[in-house]
């Protein structure tokens, strides 16, 4: 038996939804917490399976994690050890390479199996190695494992081919003990850096330059605890002001910060969305004029964000005339097109873009989340149906969406899981 997400498409939202604490900077401040010697606590915790997966991980080190209330999470890294990370919950997420930067910074080794993630294409991490290297470290694979070695980490100056989001946090993080200063440059400048070079800060780090293409770490000796406030998830929100796109009569989304969110507002302003945008809100309202095509192309931030291109494909398919969407961080990253050909839409992939070709009616099928923001896109297709939309692997879209059942049923939506046959 599998575990089904069905949606009765057709019902209007309304009402207000509050944004969670941000799943890719919440899936890097628990690695970093470990950096420390003395007990961090974090705020605004989403409750999705990734954060779970961590902390099967933090157990597995002798981290001791307590959840001190449903979003609060208390981490003490006083007792912890450091094993080999071969476990289940490794290939869980792909955020469990963090822990190579966090433990080859912290104790000079670490030995850790390939991550898991969603599948978007070849995702290498050759330049989370070289960053590694340029420190001073020493890798190996072996079985499947990556053993990472280093007598004493060095300050040095690296320079990042792309700005990848992972590989500027892994560095970062080992760089914090590393004697001297590192300067990474390219460095991504992804608000979730931000929010982790905060966390690090308030533990006695010294980063300079967060946000900025130059990040500047001047190695220190000790790390303490501190208390943290996670970021709110501009990914989880846009998905939301999308979905009041397609569907609200009148919709408000909470607790964000619309600066995150400009390239995204600025698209859905462009198809003739009707939007206010306050001091940490977005209010959509219906319009019943005619949406119009346009042109996406993802980018690093502050572009257009890839994990948002899958969600806004799906309103594509409402606006009149062909839509194309480019995607040059992920160029593979099209699988939801098929799902939601499936149910009336007509896109065409030529990678690296589709075209969309709108305005399609969408219907009630039988579709399948084969990644995380895949997943959202359906979910925001199956409430425009007509009909009921059966969606599977929805562990994907529960390893990134804290509490969607609750929040959709609040705003009005028709939405229940059921056990059907694999
Ligand atoms: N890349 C390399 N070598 C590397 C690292 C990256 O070639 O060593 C390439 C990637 O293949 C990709 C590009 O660089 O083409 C950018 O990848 P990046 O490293 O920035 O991505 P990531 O850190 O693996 C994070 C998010 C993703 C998000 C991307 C891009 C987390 C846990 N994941 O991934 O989020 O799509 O940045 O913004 O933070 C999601 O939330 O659904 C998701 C997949």
């Amino acid at each position: 038996m599998e575990k089904v997400i069905k949606i009765e498409g057709g019902h209007h939202l309304n009402g207000t939804v509050r944004i969670s604490g941000s799943k890719n900077a919440t899936v890097a401040l628990i690695p970093a917490c470990v950096l420390g010697n003395e007990p961090v606590t974090i705020y605004g915790v989403p409750n999705i399976s990734d954060v779970q997966s961590l902390i099967v991980l933090l157990n597995e080190l002798g981290v001791c994690v307590e959840k001190r209330d449903e979003e609060t999470l208390y981490i003490d890294p006083t007792h912890m050890e450091n094993i080999p990370m071969v476990s289940k919950a490794v290939s869980k997420l792909r955020a469990s390479y963090y822990f190579m930067g966090a433990l080859l910074g912290k104790f000079g080794h670490a030995e850790i199996k390939m991550p898991g993630g969603c599948y978007l294409g070849p995702r290498p991490i050759d330049l989370h190695l070289k960053g590694f290297e340029a420190l001073g470290a020493d890798i190996q694979y072996e079985n499947g494992c990556y053993i990472l070695d280093a007598k004493e980490l060095k300050g040095t100056n690296i320079f990042l081919d792309i700005s990848s989001v992972g590989a500027t946090i892994n560095i970062m993080m080992a760089a914090v003990y590393a004697k001297g200063r590192t300067v990474i440059e390219n460095a991504a400048r992804e608000p979730e850096i931000i929010d982790i070079a905060t966390l690090l800060n308030k533990m006695g780090a010294r980063i300079h330059g967060m946000g900025t293409s130059t990040l500047v770490i001047d190695g220190v000796d000790y790390l303490k605890g501190c208390i943290h406030e996670i970021i709110p998830d501009r990914i989880e929100a846009a998905t939301y002001v999308i979905m009041a796109a397609a569907m609200a009569n009148d919709m408000r989304i909470e607790n964000i910060i619309p600066q995150h969110l400009e390239a995204i507002v600025m698209k859905l302003q462009e198809v003739g969305i009707n939007m206010e945008v306050g001091s940490d809100f977005i209010h959509v309202f219906k319009s019943d004029k005619p949406l119009k095509r346009t042109e996406i192309l993802t980018k690093p931030y502050p572009g257009f964000a890839t994990d948002v291109q899958q969600p806004f494909t799906v309103l594509l398919t409402q606006c009149e005339g062909q839509s194309v969407v480019t995607e040059t961080i992920y160029t593979e990253r099209f699988k939801h097109c098929a799902e939601l050909n499936k149910m009336g839409a007509n896109i065409d992939v030529h990678t690296p873009s589709a075209f969309i070709n709108g305005k399609t009616k969408l219907h009630g099928s039988k579709v399948t989340a084969t990644d995380l923001r895949c997943g959202a896109g359906l979910v925001i297709a199956a409430l425009m149906a007509d009909g009921v939309t059966e969606i599977h692997d929805i562990y994907h879209i529960d390893r990134g969406y804290d509490n969607l059942d609750g929040k959709l049923a609040h705003l009005g939506a028709k939405m229940w899981r059921e056990e059907v046959e694999d």
